[in-house]
């Protein structure tokens, strides 16, 4: 069960670099996303790395498919262990980003998010979209479809997903709150016990455990409602 939880570093170069002191690489992975990849570039990647992580580059592209192809080319280069985009760039998109991949060796896990976890059906109506768990559904299919590795998606869609697409289908589930934490701006959430008996493959576990006085003290007591 150890090694099931992705932390994200949403923090500043050096808050991160301490962060990620607290936690052994065997016992978590790490993510970098928007925030702390735009103020620090690739070299917290490499720090990251040289600490024993594993890396999981969140910046979920989202553009036209020759952009993208290398934007993940270039991550693929950074040697990072698991990197994504958004399954609404479309087809097209997905099978550049899969294309990217095809000459390295041991290439990062691509994965699509499909619909935010903070977006609810009443943001969805905003979008012109119907149904959630139907729309995900359907990203989840392309993302398939173009023979990405998995989704991100809530604890909610992963029993439909595992059921429809088979496990070796992976889903990172992020929108994880344990029973007693604040929600912030999540929408679609589930306890981590529940999340791994959806099925989830990760769970992506952020200020419950960042903004904990006792960080590492906060992942021990996550390993252990799941255990
Ligand atoms: O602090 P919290 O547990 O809400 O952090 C969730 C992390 O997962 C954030 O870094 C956020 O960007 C990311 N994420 C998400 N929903 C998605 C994809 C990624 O919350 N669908």
């Amino acid at each position: 069960m150890d090694n099931k939880v992705i932390i994200p570093l949403d923090l500043e170069y050096s808050a991160a670099i301490d962060m990620a002191k607290n936690f052994n690489p065997e016992h978590c992975k790490l993510k970098i996303g928007s925030q702390l990849f735009t103020s620090s570039g690739p070299k917290i990647i490499k720090e990251l790395d040289l600490m024993g992580f594993d890396i999981f580059l969140d910046l979920k592209f989202h553009d036209i498919p020759n952009t993208v192809y290398e934007a993940i080319s270039s991550a693929a280069d950074l040697g990072v262990w698991m990197v994504n985009v958004h399954a609404s760039g479309g087809k097209k998109m997905l099978e550049a980003a899969k294309e990217a991949l095809k000459n390295y060796e041991t290439p990062p896990l691509l994965i699509a998010v499909t619909i935010l976890t903070s977006l609810s059906q009443e943001d969805l109506y905003q979008l012109g979209l119907d149904d959630l768990s139907l729309q995900v559904l359907k990203l989840a299919n392309l993302s398939y479809e173009c023979e990405l590795d998995g989704v991100v998606c809530a604890s909610t869609d992963t029993a439909a997903i595992k059921e429809r697409f088979g496990n070796k289908f992976i889903t990172v589930t992020p929108g994880i709150r344990p029973n007693e934490s604040n929600l912030n701006d999540q929408s679609r959430v589930s306890t981590p016990k529940q999340a791994i008996k959806n099925g989830s493959d990760y769970l992506v576990i952020g200020r419950p455990i960042t903004g904990s006085n006792d960080p590492a003290e906060a992942l021990k007591n996550i390993y252990k409602e799941i255990l």
